[in-house]
């Protein structure tokens, strides 16, 4: 005989990537992921991932990415089950859940997975928990936009801007309890585009977390942090002014600030590939000729972003192609924030 329930509905949280403009970079406090530094990012669009969450009758958590499943009875301390675990004591719900997930764009390269996967994972849970889709009831059970985002915090450092679609600053605070997560303009303020240089979709042989301490260590760290705030004075002015150049400049600058101090801390880490390095090169070169309106950020990761117009984006990719046929590019631009939708109900569970 086969025992027939009702089915809990699913919920679908579909949450982008976004791409640090100035970067976060070491964690004053690692435990409350308090950052040493403000950073400000830009929101994709394409680059998402899509998580699916619905209340279980099995006596566990259960995660599934990609077609391999992974169950909170057999990994406990894995740092998904440790943040579904965060969410449920922080709305005071303790059913258990069963997730699927999948990423639109590789994964631990460089392209921020973990801040999509961390935004997606932390609407979908706490929309089947909380089971409404809608953001007004969230707010209403304790969870606004701010709430989440600082759930999502807990799990990755840059999850926390993706709950935010448009350009997002996250301020550090002078405690870890002040820092703020807040959209400074929205997507319809300028139309720009990240283009996706994938020079390497292997994973990345050291985590951000070993990065974020190693940095500390670099002599290159203190003068950086002094720095923070002209940059972030610099690259706001640029974005109100939609001025790509005075934007694109200090990027640059701050992408290769943010690798010296991964090669000068403590373990010396390098994520640049040799192709990394040759990219960058061709690409001043042809910038300076004239021929490329486009410039480079790198996260921790091999491969590169190139921030252009989305006018431009078509000629930038065709030029790039001509000259690398070999890698792959993954066209993206600014986007307007994750969404959350509740699946219509599907009958019964058998
Ligand atoms: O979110 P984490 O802890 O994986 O750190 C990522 C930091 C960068 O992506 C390199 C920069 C940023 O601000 O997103």
């Amino acid at each position: 005989m086969t025992t027939q329930q009702p089915s809990s509905a699913a919920f679908t949280a579909s949450a982008p990537s976004n791409i640090a403009f100035v970067k976060y970079w070491g964690k004053r406090d690692a435990e409350l992921q308090w950052p040493a530094n403000d950073s400000l990012s830009m929101t994709l669009s394409n680059c998402k991932t899509t998580t699916t969450a619905r209340k279980s009758p099995q006596g566990f958590d259960s995660f599934s990415f990609k077609n391999l499943t992974i169950t909170s009875d057999q990994h406990p301390d894995h740092k998904v089950f440790r943040h579904i675990s965060r969410i449920k004591s922080k709305l005071n719900r303790n059913d258990h859940l069963s997730i699927t997930s999948d990423n639109s764009f590789p994964s631990d390269c460089g392209i921020a997975s973990s801040a999509s996967g961390f935004c997606a994972l932390t609407l979908s849970c706490a929309a089947a928990l909380l089971d409404t889709d809608n953001w007004d009831d969230l707010a209403a059970y304790g969870s606004t936009r701010a709430q989440l985002s600082h759930m999502a915090r807990l799990g990755s450092g840059s999850a926390c801007r993706s709950i935010y679609g448009g350009y997002v600053k996250w301020a550090a605070g002078d405690s870890a309890s002040e820092q703020r997560v807040q959209q400074s303009w929205s997507h319809e303020h300028w139309a720009l585009a990240d283009i996706i240089v994938v020079l390497s979709s292997a994973p990345k042989a050291v985590s951000s977390s070993v990065a974020h301490q190693a940095a500390w260590a670099s002599p290159l760290f203190q003068p950086r942090l002094a720095g923070i705030p002209s940059r972030m004075q610099i690259i706001t002015n640029a974005i109100h002014n939609k001025d790509l150049e005075s934007l694109g400049r200090e990027i640059e600058n701050e992408a290769l600030e943010m690798h010296a101090i991964c090669m000068t801390g403590a373990p010396v880490i390098n994520y640049f590939s040799e192709k990394t390095s040759a990219f960058l090169s061709w690409l001043r070169a042809e910038r300076t000729c004239g021929r490329l309106p486009a410039w480079a950020t790198v996260d921790a990761g091999p491969n590169v972003h190139l921030i252009c117009r989305q006018l431009d984006a078509e000629d930038v990719i065709r030029f790039v192609k001509k000259n690398w046929p070999d890698v792959q590019l993954i066209k993206d631009q600014v986007g307007s924030g994750p969404t959350i939708t509740r699946a219509p109900r599907g009958g019964l569970d058998v």
